[in-house]
């Protein structure tokens, strides 16, 4: 499995279940390739990863609506945006920065044109930048992004990315996120904590990742202590849940009875201080 074939898998999760994803727009991306690719994954990792990344996305919906509602509009930064839509579910007044690799970005700034021209999608105001976290330095960064934020606060986000980056990278983009952002401006991001490596569907995870990297992909596997969060310096945790307690909220049919019996990623919502 490449990279950007997760990016349209975890899309077409979220189209699976839009009550609870509140993503209408997400079936847009859905097509065979990657349909063909899921039954496996729910069969082999965990008949639950629909639902939980449906979850993900309605926590990160929510607050982002309330964020952007309180300050009257702003900027959402999404790193490693992948196919994620909040954009033309947010109101008009908030602008998008998308930022991913280069063969992402391209695809999807065509296809986003497309659907707004045939009026399949509401207008809105979107820069596309095209970064590998991996091989910019700090500065790159920041440098590129800077000139594209025009509206303040800025709400930035990175889900299922922490994943598949090393803790260099990560330790980088959080230097980005406080070059960029003012005090009171947020963070949502996701992570894997440790203690999820010793259940036996993360271990199913690894192992289907590890029998499908057909392209070679580098990528890591990683997990974060919540620690790691605790200790930044220019953050504060300000709200944290897990898919596990959102089922409980948002899904209570879903039929998982345990923390452990699902892939349960940690979202965590930090502010600047
Ligand atoms: C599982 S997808 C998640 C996409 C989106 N955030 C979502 O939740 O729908 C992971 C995304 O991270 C991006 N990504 C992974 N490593 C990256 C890197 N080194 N630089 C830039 N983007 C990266 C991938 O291209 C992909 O779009």
């Amino acid at each position: 499995m490449q990279i950007h074939e997760t990016a349209f898998v975890v899309s077409t999760y979220r189209s699976f279940h839009e009550d609870i994803s509140k993503d209408v727009y997400a079936k847009l991306w859905n097509n065979a390739a990657t349909d063909a690719l899921i039954p496996e994954i729910l069969d082999s990792v965990s008949e639950h990863e629909a639902i939980l990344h449906s979850l993900r996305n309605r926590f990160f919906y929510d607050k982002m609506q309330s964020f952007f509602d309180t300050e009257n509009g702003g900027t959402l930064i999404n790193f490693g945006s992948g196919f994620s839509m909040y954009q033309f579910s947010l109101p008009e007044s908030v602008k998008t920065i998308e930022i991913d690799k280069e063969d992402i970005i391209q695809y999807k700034k065509e296809k986003i044109d497309n659907w707004t021209t045939q009026g399949k999608l509401p207008k809105r105001e979107i820069e596309y930048l095209a970064v590998d976290f991996n091989q910019r330095s700090t500065q790159e960064i920041v440098e590129a992004i800077r000139p594209l934020v025009k509206k303040t606060p800025t709400f930035i986000l990175i889900e299922g990315v922490f994943f598949f980056l090393d803790r260099t990278t990560t330790d980088k983009l959080f230097q980005v996120f406080n070059s960029l952002q003012e005090p009171q401006d947020e963070v949502g991001c996701v992570t894997y904590l440790p203690e999820v490596e010793n259940t036996s569907v993360y271990k199913r995870l690894l192992h289907y990742f590890d029998s499908h990297n057909d392209a070679n992909d580098p990528f890591s596997h990683q997990t974060i202590p919540y620690s790691y969060f605790q200790d930044l310096e220019e953050y504060t945790i300000f709200e944290t849940t897990d898919e596990f307690e959102l089922s409980k909220k948002y899904a209570s049919n879903s039929r998982i009875n345990h923390a452990t019996e699902v892939l349960n990623e940690t979202l965590f919502l930090l502010k600047r201080t």
